[in-house]
């Protein structure tokens, strides 16, 4: 179970594990005390061997800078069950400029915040089980922004909003 967060987050199927370490660093530092990921691609259960343990260990000491001592991480095996059973709003964060820009959008307490994997985004299954949309319009030519940016961007949004 979940400790407390004013807002929760999701890793929806994180590829890669910077960005995952950087998104779990991320979260500890705006105070989340917990952070569900849908470890579909096995980032958190790496194979037994001496390349990944290193992995792992560079993962907790150099890329999260130590927060993954003070934030659970809760691995949620069927995201359809959980999206569904979810008590608060789903709020994901998508590539559609018709989504609610993110300026313009209130966050509630209890908000879960998804971020959709580096190269599919949000698989189709889940796009109905979500209440809110949020997009982050670009004024450039890059087509979007990296995965742990737009955590950072979203959750300092929320948190500013509820805190
Ligand atoms: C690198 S993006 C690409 C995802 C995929 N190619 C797609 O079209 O959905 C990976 C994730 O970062 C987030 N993201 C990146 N740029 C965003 C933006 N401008 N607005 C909202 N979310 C964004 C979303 O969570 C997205 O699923």
């Amino acid at each position: 179970m979940a400790q407390e967060n004013i807002v929760n987050a999701l890793l929806y199927a994180p590829q890669y594990r910077p960005n995952m370490s950087s998104m779990i660093r991320s979260a500890e530092f705006y105070g989340l005390k917990s952070i569900y990921i849908y470890d579909k691609n096995g980032l958190l259960d790496p194979p037994n061997n001496k390349t990944s343990r290193a992995d792992m260990n560079h993962l907790a000491r150099v890329w999260t800078a130590g927060a993954i001592e003070f934030i659970e991480i809760i691995k949620i095996p069927d995201i359809q069950d959980f999206l569904k059973n979810y008590s608060g709003r789903k709020v994901a964060t998508l590539l559609d400029k018709n989504a609610n820009h993110l300026s313009d959008f209130k966050f509630q307490a209890n908000d879960l915040i998804i971020l959709g994997s580096e190269k599919q985004g949000l698989d189709p299954e889940a796009l109905p089980l979500v209440d809110q949309n949020i997009y982050i319009p670009a004024l450039g030519h890059t087509p979007c922004l990296n995965v742990a940016v737009t955590f950072g961007i979203v959750v300092n949004q929320a948190i500013g909003q509820l805190v």
